[in-house]
């Protein structure tokens, strides 16, 4: 052994620097940026106004307006979207980001089949920023936090 280190040092130094870990990491780096920190760079992200302060009341009413048809006057869901009172909405796996992107872009059918969502022009980035208020209340209410 020591004797094949004394032969090819140099070797051994460039093994050790492309050792399987570190290439992982790069490769997952390369995953993650080519993915969704790409997609947020390259789309703005809607921003609610620098200090509002969301409000549930206002958000029922916009909500009841622009999302209730498919995703259930009572949240729970109808034939054309889902419940948002399934845990797969909790603020940790679908965050306020998450709501502010679908409705400025829509969302692509990924977790069930009801097909994609189509973008809601018609709400502002603080109208989604009070339904989201008004969407964790709710949640908050049935035990997913
Ligand atoms: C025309 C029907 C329709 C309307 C109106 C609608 N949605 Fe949706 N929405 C869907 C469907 C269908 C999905 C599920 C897509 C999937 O994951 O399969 C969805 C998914 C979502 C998601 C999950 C996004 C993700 O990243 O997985 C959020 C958040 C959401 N809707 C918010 C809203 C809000 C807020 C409104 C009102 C401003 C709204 N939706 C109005 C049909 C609708």
């Amino acid at each position: 052994m020591g004797k094949l280190n004394e032969m090819y040092p140099m070797k051994n130094l460039k093994l050790r620097a492309g050792s399987p870990p570190l290439f992982a990491s790069a490769l997952l780096a390369l995953c993650l940026s080519t993915g969704l920190e790409a997609q947020a760079q390259s789309m703005q992200i809607p921003k609610p106004s620098a200090g509002l302060m969301p409000n549930p009341a206002l958000g029922k009413k916009l909500y009841a307006a622009n999302c209730a048809s498919c995703h259930g006057a009572d949240m729970k869901g109808s034939d054309k979207g889902p419940s948002m009172l399934h845990k797969v909405y909790e603020p940790s796996h679908h965050g306020d980001i998450a709501f502010q992107l679908a409705a400025k872009t829509g969302v692509r059918a990924h977790h069930w089949n009801f097909g994609d969502m189509k973008p809601i022009p018609t709400v502002t980035p603080d109208d989604v920023a009070h339904i989201t208020a008004f969407v964790r209340m709710e949640q908050r209410q049935v035990g997913i936090r």
